[in-house]
């Protein structure tokens, strides 16, 4: 029974998560992909912080909505900040919700603040997937011994 009540205690955090996530795509500035995307975490300390994504002109300036909301709660935290869950979630300029995985740069960066951490975004048939940040990225780069 302790298990079933933890299940669902588990299940409305990441529900929460990913509405978080919804409503922060909408801050989304993306006029050149159109392609909105927001992103809401907790960390272990039970705080939620958000991020969307921010485009530019020059293409290459713009920030992912992942790396937002990890400045965000960086930011709010300092040092200490591990993350414990995400939700990533997008939507396109018909407000249509799209699949969507974080990207090969934003797994690196998850991973820096919890490689156990709950990694949750839809697949391609609509359904959330929940991995861990540490799954999302095998041989990742971590900082040489020296
Ligand atoms: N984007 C994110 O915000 N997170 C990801 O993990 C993948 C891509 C954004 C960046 C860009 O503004 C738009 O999605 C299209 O690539």
């Amino acid at each position: 029974m302790r298990g079933h009540l933890f299940d669902d205690t588990a299940m409305s955090d990441l529900d929460t998560l990913r509405t978080r996530a919804l409503q922060a795509a909408q801050q989304a500035y993306a006029p050149y992909s159109r392609l909105r995307v927001g992103a809401a975490l907790r960390s272990t300390a039970g705080q939620v912080y958000t991020g969307c994504n921010v485009e530019n002109a020059s293409y290459t300036l713009g920030n992912c909505a992942e790396r937002a909301a990890i400045a965000a709660a960086v930011q709010a935290e300092g040092a200490g900040f591990r993350l414990a869950a995400i939700a990533v979630t997008a939507f396109d300029s018909a407000g249509d919700v799209l699949p969507i995985s974080p990207c090969g740069g934003c797994r690196q960066a998850l991973v820096e603040f919890g490689e156990d951490a709950t990694v949750s975004f839809r697949q391609p048939d609509a359904q959330w997937l929940e991995v861990t940040a540490g799954a999302l990225l095998p041989h990742r780069f971590s900082f040489p011994e020296r």
